[in-house]
């Protein structure tokens, strides 16, 4: 059944910039009423007076489950229900395993992870308690990544809370169809954003091989998220092929290895011509590359 997105309310965390920002002014342009979340006021409240409609912004830190709880709050004090979340705040950087802190480590996954898991919490216990319109009480869409699928070097903290999200999803999917609430993950992968570049000021090494190649707009993003919320459905893949190309990959981790032992080693070389601090590969593996494996690597991030 579709959804009608008119008055329809969406939760938006991280709508400060990039996906987020570019769903909030498609949602807006449909009629959809917002509460927009970021640690950024500023950037929410201007993103804000630019769009049709009435919404609410709230800086919100997702690492702080006060935080958390306090946007579903919002959303059920001013509008009286809440349609959809879309748990979309989060960030990566690439950094050596053993350079990563406690902190970085925790940090990344309070963030990505547990900030993830408050939101939901607190939004399907409002959910369960509202009537459903047009078919669904309410959606959860997770924004996680390709990379849920495959781990990346250097990346591989980031990637994990992304392939924990789409855990998640999977499970609360078929744990919340009887009560008529949609679970969708997300997988973009190289979206124009400023992903690339936080990553760049958070890192101990320039992240710019994961990057290299052509890059989707965050608007085309959006657009494959508001169709799977008129009409929800289990995953979104935003870049054609990538799904399958991810799905071939988990079959053939021994070649993939090669394709990654590749990107690794771009991204030292990168890293060392920027005059950066040396890391030391322990192993070279071969980089040649089959046709499967370079469809493989174009759709990673
Ligand atoms: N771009 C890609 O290629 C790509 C690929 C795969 C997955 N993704 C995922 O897509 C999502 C959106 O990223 P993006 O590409 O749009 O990057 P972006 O432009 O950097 O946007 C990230 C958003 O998350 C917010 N955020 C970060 N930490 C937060 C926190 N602790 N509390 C609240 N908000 C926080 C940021 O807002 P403030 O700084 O104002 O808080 C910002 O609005 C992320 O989950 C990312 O992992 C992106």
């Amino acid at each position: 059944m579709r959804r009608s997105l008119q008055d329809m309310v969406t939760v938006i965390t991280g709508a400060s910039s990039g996906i987020g920002r570019a769903l909030a002014t498609d949602l807006a342009g449909r009629g959809g009423r917002l509460i927009l979340a970021a640690r950024r006021l500023d950037r929410l409240e201007e993103l804000a007076r630019d769009l049709p409609g009435k919404h609410h912004c709230i800086a919100a830190d997702v690492s702080r489950p006060e935080d958390c709880h306090r946007i579903i709050a919002t959303a059920l004090e001013k509008f009286g229900r809440l349609d959809t979340i879309v748990c979309n705040a989060g960030y990566g950087f690439a950094r050596p395993f053993d350079a990563m802190s406690e902190e970085d480590v925790r940090q990344i996954f309070d963030t990505n992870l547990f900030g993830t898991i408050e939101c939901c919490r607190k939004a399907v216990t409002a959910m369960k308690r509202q009537e459903p319109r047009d078919g669904f009480r309410g959606q959860l869409m997770i924004v996680s990544s390709a990379c849920a699928r495959r781990g990346l070097p250097y990346f591989s903290t980031y990637a994990a809370t992304k392939a924990a999200q789409l855990s998640l999803a999977e499970g609360l999917r078929i744990e919340l169809k009887p009560f008529a609430i949609a679970v969708t993950s997300v997988h973009p992968v190289r979206c124009q954003t400023e992903f690339f570049s936080t990553a760049n000021d958070l890192s101990g090494m320039d992240p710019a091989a994961l990057a290299e190649g052509s890059k989707q707009s965050p608007d085309a993003v959006a657009a494959s998220m508001v169709r799977a919320i008129e009409k929800p459905r289990g995953e979104v893949w935003p870049k054609a092929l990538s799904r399958l190309s991810l799905s071939i990959a988990v079959a053939i981790p021994a070649a993939v290895d090669k394709v990654m032992c590749g990107i690794r080693d771009r991204m030292l070389r990168e890293h060392e011509n920027k005059g950066k601090q040396r890391v030391n590969a322990k192993q070279s593996c071969d980089e040649s590359e089959s046709d499967i494996e370079e469809e493989v690597a174009h759709h990673l991030p």
